[in-house]
């Protein structure tokens, strides 16, 4: 059952964008909109764009684009009803408790659930007798009991179904544990705990769910199933989007994140005080993680190893996480350490120093540009010299750019102007290049439609005049009887403008408003971020009447022209006879 309008209507009055947005994504105004980093994929110049005064947002870039509730939902991860009960709840208003379906959230809850008893199961079992070994383990890592109960760490046992006799004793289907993922179906059909003699850890979530498990196998037992088993992904799980930790670094993090490799890390980390600490989840450094950790600092501290795996996740975080606007530092753990072994042995304040030394990102590259050249010959500082100017070209700042010239030039005992000269001509280069791109961009225009409306190539003319209709029909609700009757809906050529012209005509003929919690509904996305920037483009500003007969004429051209092509779908025996008349015609020698 669908919410009914004057509830989402009441919902949108309590809850400007603007305010909802702000929440997550740094605002500037530009006129009458908004701009800012766009919060679901990696820039660097402000595409995302709020329109207050239509209560939508667009991203340029990417072409999401929506209402509050799009919004809400792809930020939080929420479905559509979720959304609408968590923008209800923030603002006050109660909704009618029965009758919405809400299956998925139903689903999400009942995972939340398993995971929770699931992880009391695992640390009571670590905490008992039997776990005695696993407990030894992490006392011998230097973790106090405290630490261990703070992170509610735990125990697998070593049994095939332990946890599933217990869970099932507690209510739970098998079905449910197998989307929870804690438990697997073998290809026999039989059901197995997934986790085995191993130490686990909970994975919780910012709003401090269990959200699923990271088990690690006892030393010196080499397992089939390797170091680390983790929770796949599942209803409320994506190991891509979430980070160990987040759950305590995000009240710790006024002045900065710190970014480990992994649990053991984070948690040595907090136990000496450093409550800021996250790691990723046994995958790449992923934008939304980025994205993730730019909501609630400013700063990222990088303390990744010093080996080359780890250079190579730090170039590729770095850039990631700037462009998301954040300041982005590196740490060089000395002797190529860990950070939870350099804590052990060096204590909190040695690590307050390191911290406190992290060089920003240009100087790591630098410090890196000389691996594997010998600086003490002529040649080898010629050739990092030639390294390190392109590092310096690639600052957009001019005073950073003076500032590393001039150490250079001091280290190196070669002269500023040489070093400046040098500097300039990489940046007209790489600028001359940026410019190439930028014109082969501009030859194809960009337009949101284009990818996501795949049958935009049988008919650009068409399809284009498609978008002008719908822009002014969004614009012009009033003109949507004249459109109805000149233009049924099925001669409508790509099927996606289909979809949103039979929106559009199906609210104006029931009464509704025209808004866009009506697409929000039934569009995905990338297609709700077509009918935002329709709805924006300026296409229907003058002579919106004219505009709209002129459009709905190419259509139905459009559409005659098609279907004597043959390129509609078309019986066998139109085919057939399409095909005898050129041929026909051919044979006459035309
Ligand atoms: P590490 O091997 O450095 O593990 O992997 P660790 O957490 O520091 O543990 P200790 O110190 O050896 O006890 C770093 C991270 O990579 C992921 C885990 O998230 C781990 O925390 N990982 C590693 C996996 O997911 N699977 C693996 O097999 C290994
Ligand atoms: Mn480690």
């Amino acid at each position: 059952m669908a919410i009914p309008e004057d509830v989402i209507n009441e919902i949108k009055y309590r809850n400007e964008i603007e305010p909802v947005i702000s929440q997550y994504v740094n605002l500037k105004r530009r006129g009458k909109n908004l701009v800012g980093l766009c919060p679901f994929h990696s820039e660097k110049t402000p595409s995302f764009t709020v329109y207050p005064e239509s209560g939508s947002f667009y991203c340029f870039g990417c072409g999401v684009g929506g209402d509050i509730f799009t919004f809400t939902g792809l930020i939080e991860n929420l479905d559509y009803i979720e959304s609408v009960k968590l923008l209800a709840e923030r603002s006050g208003i109660t909704l009618p408790q029965d009758g919405y379906d809400d299956s998925l959230q139903k689903q999400k809850n009942t995972v939340y659930d398993i995971n929770r008893e699931t992880a009391k199961f695992f640390h009571g079992y670590l905490m008992s007798e039997n776990g005695r070994w696993a407990l030894d383990y992490l006392l011998s890592r230097g973790l106090t009991v405290h630490t261990i109960k703070h992170f509610g760490l735990g125990a697998a046992p070593d049994s095939w179904d332990s946890l599933m006799n217990h869970l099932k004793s507690k209510g739970y289907s098998a079905a449910d544990m197998l989307t929870a993922n804690v438990i697997g179906k073998s290809q026999r059909g039989s059901y197995y705990d997934r986790f085995r003699r191993r130490v686990m850890f909970p994975i919780i979530n910012i709003r401090g769910n269990v959200i699923g498990f990271s088990g690690r196998a006892m030393p010196g037992e080499d397992k089939k199933s390797g170091k680390y088993v983790n929770t796949a992904d599942t209803p409320v799980y994506k190991k891509s989007e979430n980070l160990f930790g987040i759950n305590f670094a995000k009240n710790h993090c006024v002045q900065r994140i710190i970014l480990v490799e992994g649990n053991m890390d984070v948690i040595s980390l907090h136990q000496a005080g450093f409550c800021n600490a996250v790691a990723p989840l046994g995958t790449a450094f992923t934008s939304e993680q980025a994205n993730l950790i730019a909501r609630y600092t400013n700063e990222i501290v990088l303390m990744l190893d010093a080996d080359a795996a780890g250079q190579k996740a730090v170039k590729r975080a770095s850039e990631l996480l700037k462009n998301t606007g954040l300041n982005v530092r590196v740490v060089i753990i000395p002797d190529g350490k860990d950070p939870d072994e350099y804590i052990k042995k060096n204590g909190a304040e040695r690590f307050s120093a390191l911290l406190e030394g992290a060089v920003s990102d240009i100087e790591y590259k630098l410090l890196t540009a000389a691996d594997g050249i010998d600086l003490d010959a002529d040649d080898g500082k010629l050739k990092y010299l030639a390294k390190a100017a392109e590092v310096i070209a690639s600052s957009e700042d001019i005073m950073t750019r003076d500032i590393y010239i001039g150490r250079l030039s001091d280290k190196y005992g070669v002269s500023r102007t040489a070093l400046t000269s040098k500097v300039e001509d990489l940046r007209k280069k790489n600028y001359r290049q940026a410019k190439k791109r930028e014109i082969t961009d501009i030859v194809r225009p960009k337009y949101a439609g284009d990818g996501i409306n795949s049958e935009r190539r049988r008919s650009p003319k068409g399809a284009a005049a498609e978008e002008t209709l719908i822009a002014v029909l969004l614009n012009h609700p009033d003109f949507c009887e004249y459109a109805i009757d000149k233009l049924p809906a099925e001669k409508m050529i790509t099927s996606l403008n289909r979809r949103i012209y039979e929106i559009i005509t199906d609210t104006v003929k029931s009464g509704r408003t025209l808004d866009l919690s009506v697409f929000s509904e039934k569009l995905l996305p990338a297609e709700l971020g077509v009918v935002v920037s329709l709805q924006n483009s300026n296409k229907a500003d003058k002579n919106a009447k004219t505009v709209l007969k002129d459009c709905i004429e190419v259509i139905l051209e459009e559409d005659i022209r098609l279907n004597a092509s043959g390129n509609k779908d078309i019986s066998v025996d139109e085919w057939a006879s399409n095909l005898q008349n050129i041929i026909a015609k051919k044979a006459k020698g035309n």
